[in-house]
C-alpha cells in the first residue's frame, strides 16, 4: 500500500470529522524530521487556521483526538504552533508487512490508478561509432526507469532511437571507397568504421571538393540510391551486432529500434506543416523557427538568438526535424501519453526547443528530458575514453574489466574465508557482481550530478556499493538454507510482529518501499530505489546483529523469518527494478 497516500486520506477525513466541516481538507502529511517526534506529521491545521480564522493549535487538538481513534495510529499529539505528530502503531505496521509478504507478485507495491503508455527513449547511440563510457549512463538509467515504470503498471515502450541517418554516412561512403578494408570491416567493424570516418572528416575539413562529394553521396543515400543504400545497410548491420553484444551483457532490451532513418519520409511534411502554420519561416534558403518572433514561444526561449533549424539551405533535414517527426509518430502511431528522453544534460537546449515546437504544433503529450551528468575520472575531469596509449576504452572492455575485478575480489574473499562461492559458481557470480557494480555505481547517484568512476569503491562488499547489497541478499538466503527452510514457503505462512527496537526500525523502513518505488516512477529517479535498498541492508544488518533468527523460538522465530524473507524480497525486487541481479550464495 502507499503509506503517505493512506495517511493523507485518513488525515483529511479526521480533519473533516473533528472540525465538523462541509468536506475533507488536505492533511498535508510529511515524514517528521526527527524520529523522536514520531513517524509523520500533519500540517493541515496550519493552513486551516487562515481559512477558519482560528489559532492553528486550537484546531490541532481535536484533529489529534480524532486521529487517536484510528487503527494505524498509536498516538497523535499537538506540537509547536499547530502540527500534529503521529506515531504509527507497531501492530498495524506488522500486519501491513505480513500482507506484503503474502503478495508474491508485487511485494506490496500497488499499480498506478491511471496507467499510461510511456515511450522511454534511451541508449540511442550514433551507429558506426564505438559505444563508450558516456553511453553507459543513458543505457542503464533508461533501462532502470523503464523497469520501474513497468513495475507500477504503465505500458512501457523502450525505443532505441539510433543515430543512423546523419552526415556521417556521406563521409563513410566516400571514405570506405578511398581507405576502407573489407577484411578489417569483418574483423572489427566498428573500429574500421571509426578509422575511416576519422580520415574522411579530416579530409573534408581541408578539401571542399571531397566534402561536396560526401554531401552528394548522402543525398543519394537519402533519396534511395540502391548502391549507397546497400552500403548503409551493411554499416547498420555490423553496428547492430556490436551493440547487441553490449546490450546482452547488460541485460538490456528494446521493444523498438526506430532510428532516425525510420522517419525520413515524414520529414518534408514536418517542414511544410511548420511553414503552413507560421511557426517556421524561410531564412536565406533554410527553414527555421525564430523564437523571438513566434508569438506563443515560451519565455525561456524568447531571448534565444540562434534559431531552431529544421531544414538547411541545401535541402538537408536535421536532428531537430527527425525528432519532431518522431514525437508525431509516437503520439499517433504508438498512442503514447508520455515520452521520456534519457539523454545527457548537454542536449538540454535541443529538447527545450523540441518540446516548445511540439506545443506550438498543439501536440498533447507529456515530453520530458530526463537528463544526466558526466562520468568523471579519478582526476575529476570527464572520464577519458582513451587510455594512455590512445586506445579507445570501449564499453565492452570496461564491462569485461569489471567482471575480472569482481572475480579477483571474490577469489580473495573465498581465500580469506569471507565468501562461500563454490568453484563452479565463480563465473556466474563474478558476472552478476561485476555488471551489477558498474550499474549500481551509476544508479545510486542523483542522475543530474556528475559522478566519479572509481573501481575500488564500486566493487566493494562494504560501502554503498552493488556487491554489498547482493551480499546482504545472499545472507538472507543463507539463513533459510542453514535452517533447511524454503524462503517462499515461509513468506506464505509467517506472521510478522515487531518487538525489539531493531525489528521496529527494520519494519518501518520496509513499510516505505511502495512509496519509494512510486516516487521513483513519478520523478524518473532510480537512485531513490537504490537509497532505500542500501538503508534496508543496513537496517537488516542491525537487526541481524541484535536478534537471533534461527535460534529464536515460537512466534518470535516465525516473525523474524518473515522479516528476513521480506527483506530479501525487497532487496531482490529493488535491485531488479534497476536491472541488477542477485545470487543465493556468496
Ligand atoms: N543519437 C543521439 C546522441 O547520441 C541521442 C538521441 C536521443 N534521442 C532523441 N530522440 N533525440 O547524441
Amino acid at each position: 500500500m502507499l503509506l503517505e497516500r493512506y495517511l493523507e486520506r485518513i488525515g483529511s477525513e479526521a480533519i473533516q470529522r473533528a472540525l465538523d466541516l462541509d468536506g475533507p481538507r488536505p492533511a498535508l502529511v510529511r515524514p517528521t524530521t526527527d524520529p523522536k517526534f514520531g513517524d509523520f506529521q500533519i500540517n493541515g491545521a496550519m493552513k486551516l487556521g487562515k481559512e477558519l480564522g482560528k489559532p492553528p493549535r486550537e484546531l490541532a487538538q481535536p484533529i489529534a483526538e480524532a486521529l487517536g481513534g484510528i487503527d494505524a495510529i498509536e498516538r497523535a499529539e499537538v506540537a509547536g504552533p499547530g502540527f500534529v505528530n503521529i506515531h504509527l502503531s507497531h501492530a498495524w505496521i506488522a500486519s501491513r508487512l505480513t500482507e506484503a509478504l503474502r503478495d508474491d507478485v508485487h511485494d506490496g507495491v500497488p499499480r498506478v490508478e491511471r496507467p499510461e503508455t510511456i515511450v522511454v527513449d534511451f541508449s540511442s547511440p550514433n551507429i558506426a561509432k564505438q559505444m563508450h563510457v558516456g553511453h553507459l549512463r543513458s543505457t542503464i538509467i533508461g533501462d532502470a526507469i523503464a523497469r520501474i515504470l513497468d513495475s507500477v503498471g504503465h505500458e512501457v515502450i523502450r525505443d532505441n532511437h539510433l543515430g543512423d541517418w546523419g552526415t556521417q554516412f556521406g563521409l563513410l561512403i566516400v571514405g570506405m571507397r578511398e581507405w576502407g578494408s573489407e577484411d578489417a570491416l569483418q574483423a572489427d567493424p566498428i573500429a574500421e568504421l571509426e578509422r575511416v570516418y576519422k580520415l574522411a572528416s579530416e579530409r573534408a575539413g581541408k578539401d571542399e571538393a571531397f566534402a561536396d562529394l560526401a554531401r552528394a553521396e548522402l543525398a543519394k543515400l537519402q533519396s534511395g540510391d540502391v548502391e549507397n543504400r546497400k552500403l548503409w545497410e551493411h554499416f547498420v548491420e555490423v553496428s547492430r551486432t556490436a551493440l547487441d553484444a553490449v546490450y546482452d551483457e547488460l541485460e538490456v532490451s528494446f521493444d523498438e529500434w526506430l532510428g532516425e532513418s525510420a522517419y525520413h519520409d515524414a520529414l518534408p511534411g514536418v517542414v511544410e506543416t511548420l511553414l503552413a502554420k507560421g511557426i517556421a519561416r524561410e531564412d536565406d534558403g533554410a527553414v527555421c523557427i525564430f523564437w523571438g518572433e513566434v508569438e506563443d514561444a515560451p519565455k525561456s526561449l524568447r531571448k534565444q538568438k540562434t534559431p531552431f533549424i529544421v531544414q538547411k539551405k541545401d535541402g538537408a533535414f536535421l536532428y531537430s526535424t527527425t525528432d519532431i517527426a518522431t514525437v508525431l509518430y509516437r503520439k499517433e502511431q504508438l498512442g503514447a501519453d508520455r515520452a521520456l528522453y534519457v539523454v545527457d544534460n548537454r542536449q538540454g537546449l535541443h529538447f527545450q526547443q523540441l518540446f516548445a515546437a511540439m506545443k506550438l504544433l498543439d501536440v498533447d503529450m507529456t515530453l520530458e528530458h530526463v537528463g544526466f551528468g558526466t562520468v568523471l575520472g579519478r582526476d575529476g575531469k570527464p572520464l577519458r575514453t582513451r587510455d594512455a596509449s590512445g586506445h579507445v576504452i570501449t564499453l565492452a572492455s570496461l564491462l569485461a574489466e569489471s567482471k575480472e575485478r569482481a572475480r579477483a575480489r571474490i577469489e580473495e574473499g573465498i581465500a580469506e574465508g569471507r565468501l562461500r562461492v563454490r568453484p563452479e559458481e565463480i563465473e556466474n557470480v563474478s558476472s552478476v557482481v561485476g555488471i551489477g557494480a558498474v550499474k549500481y555505481a551509476d544508479l545510486r547517484q542523483n542522475r543530474l550530478s556528475d559522478y566519479q568512476f572509481d573501481w575500488d569503491k564500486m566493487i566493494s562488499f562494504q560501502g554503498n556499493a552493488g556487491p554489498y547489497l547482493q551480499y546482504a541478499y545472499a545472507r538472507c538466503a543463507s539463513i533459510f538454507a542453514k535452517g533447511g527452510l524454503d524462503m517462499d514457503a515461509t513468506a506464505r505462512t509467517a506472521t510478522i510482529t515487531l518487538e525489539a527496537p531493531a525489528e521496529v526500525t527494520l519494519g518501518k523502513h520496509m513499510l516505505r518501499f511502495a512509496d519509494v518505488v512510486h516516487q521513483a516512477a513519478a520523478t524518473s529517479q532510480p537512485h531513490l530505489v537504490c537509497e532505500h535498498i542500501y538503508e534496508l541492508a543496513r537496517a537488516f544488518n542491525g537487526f541481524y546483529a541484535e536478534c537471533p533468527v534461527l535460534d529464536a523460538e515460537g512466534p518470535t522465530r516465525d516473525s523474524r523469518l518473515g522479516l528476513t524473507a521480506l527483506t530479501a524480497r525487497q532487496i531482490r525486487r529493488g535491485l531488479g527494478l534497476v536491472g541488477i541481479g542477485v545470487v543465493d550464495r556468496m
